[in-house]
């Protein structure tokens, strides 16, 4: 049975270099807040761990945060510290939260590539020294920048880490940088924290002096290089906001493919993180899938379509330069070219939507078509109704929106005008042309147009009288 561990995310730092109103961590990385990315990590981490907790530390920008968290995790523990002093002042407040976990894992929230094995692995490495109380996840960059330094003994085992405004020339040039995340015997922190002092460069209270005073205790510290340094990728800045939103897209992209779906020219598509494909779903170039959408086996999305927070049926059609929000379309339905689905769009099984159809808030029954030019909105249209070219909902007033209920089996002719509140029984016919203000019941004929009037060689006179008037000079 593996032991509860509590997971302290620290997100109380400014994120000054941001430039920005908000909380660094609210900031978005492939669709999401990175500290929602982060959040998902720890929590497939503590999957099947009974116990185990998550405490968050926020700061400055927490009118922001604290509500974010109750919608997105609401099992986390919120702490405030308020000035932030440190990452190990930030761990100072979590402590009175940490339950009764024997464990503590201290991950920054501006992460957001972290994954749930990465963190596994680094638990292991503590679980295989027995004289170890802390693991610290480490990475070999080429460049180190202006993360801390690991700083090991002449037998290459951990000694301290050092800041690198705190570094002399030499721990700078040093290769392995600390990637801010470990896992901790509580114990260790409950000792080190209470001893910290502010006594370098930021005068900060630095978590990774926690390190340096276990070593001088003799309690180990095993640090391990993270396979992928991309993983360890924090933000501190735009620039690195944009690089990690490129690796998680391109993240998205490797797990469409394994699902089975082939993406054409996928440096052209952009998927946010945790959209879902089913087997031999194909994905043309320039499409964007947002949100929590979902596309189902052996759907294609044509060329240029942008389509957010929608679920997409198996062995759907869309064709090109559609747009889609908060829609759902049922399996074998064929959508577009140029079709705009709004939200509260919701096509059943093998309907078609044709160019320059816009719907919203319009459920279509199986079988509907409307394949040409139309506007349904606030609508139910009923199975194998046609909708002809041209017909409109008029479903506002200039007050209010009313409904428009379509029955089965309806023939709605081109250029109708449907105006709400309205309702067509099932079979009716309405005439092409007509405007309908009132109810049509079951199977009736309905048209409004203004008769029409033929007059015989009219058509000759007409041109006869405008040739003539030309030649005159009027
Ligand atoms: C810290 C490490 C550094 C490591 C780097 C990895 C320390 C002293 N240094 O650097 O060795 O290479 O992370 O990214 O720990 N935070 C708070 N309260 C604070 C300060 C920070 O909650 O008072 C949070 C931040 O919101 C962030 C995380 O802690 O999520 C790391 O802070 P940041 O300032 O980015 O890290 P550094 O101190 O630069
Ligand atoms: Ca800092």
């Amino acid at each position: 049975m593996p032991v509860p561990v509590t997971v302290v995310l620290l997100a109380a730092g400014r994120g000054v270099r941001m430039k920005s109103a908000r909380p660094k961590v609210l900031h978005e990385a492939a669709g999401r807040p990175l500290i929602d990315h982060v959040v998902g990590a720890a929590r497939a981490f503590l999957e099947g761990r009974p116990g185990s907790r998550l405490v968050v530390v926020a700061g400055a920008g927490r009118e922001e945060l604290v509500p974010h968290l109750a919608r997105t995790a609401p099992e986390a523990a919120v702490v405030v510290q308020d000035p932030p002093r440190g990452t190990g002042d930030a761990v100072r407040v979590a402590l009175p939260a940490l339950g009764d976990a024997a464990r503590v894992l201290v991950l920054a929230g501006d992460v957001p590539l972290l994954t749930a094995g990465t963190l596994a692995r680094l638990e292991g490495a503590l679980d295989a020294d027995p004289s170890a109380g802390v693991a610290v996840l480490t990475a070999l960059l080429p460049d180190a920048g202006s993360y801390g330094r690991v700083v090991r003994d002449g037998n290459g085992r951990f000694a301290r880490i050092v800041e690198a405004r705190d570094a002399t020339p030499e721990e700078l040039s040093l290769g392995e940088i600390n990637s801010g995340i470990y896992v901790f015997d509580r114990a260790v922190l409950e000792r080190g924290i209470p001893r910290l002092t502010d006594d370098n460069a930021q005068k900060e209270y630095y978590l990774t002096d926690v390190l340096g005073l276990a070593v001088a205790d003799g309690t180990g510290v095993v640090a391990i290089p993270v396979d992928d340094p991309t993983e360890v990728l924090g933000v501190n800045s735009r620039l690195e906001l944009s690089e990690v939103d490129s690796l998680l897209r391109r993240r998205a992209a490797r797990a469409a493919m394994a699902a089975g779906a082939t993406l054409i020219r996928p440096d052209t598509i952009t998927l946010d993180a945790g959209v879902t494909f089913g087997p031999d779903a194909v994905v043309e170039p320039f499409v964007s899938i947002t949100g929590d959408s979902s596309v189902g086996a052996g759907t294609r999305i044509g060329q240029g379509c942008v389509i957010d927070s929608s679920t997409i049926g198996a062995s759907v059609t869309v064709r090109p330069y559609c747009v889609m929000e908060r829609a759902v379309v049922g399996d074998g339905a064929i959508v577009g070219p140029f079709a705009r689905l709004r939200e509260g769009t919701d096509l059943g099984q093998g309907v078609h939507v044709g160019n320059f159809v816009e719907t919203k808030k319009a459920r279509l029954a199986r079988g509907a078509k409307a394949n040409h030019l139309t506007y349904l909105g606030d609508c139910a249209v009923g199975e194998r109704t046609n909708v002809g070219a041209g017909v409109i909902t008029c479903n506002y007033d200039g007050y209010g929106k009313h409904h428009t209920d379509i029955g089965a089996g309806v023939f709605v002719g081109s250029d109708v005008q449907l105006v709400a509140p309205v309702t067509i029984g099932d079979g009716a016919v309405l005439g092409a042309g007509s405007t309908i203000t009132k109810d049509v019941p079951a199977d009736a004929l309905a048209t409004s147009r203004v008769p029409q009037k033929t007059i015989e060689g009219g058509g000759a006179k007409y041109r006869e009288r405008k040739t003539a008037a030309k030649a005159a000079g009027k």
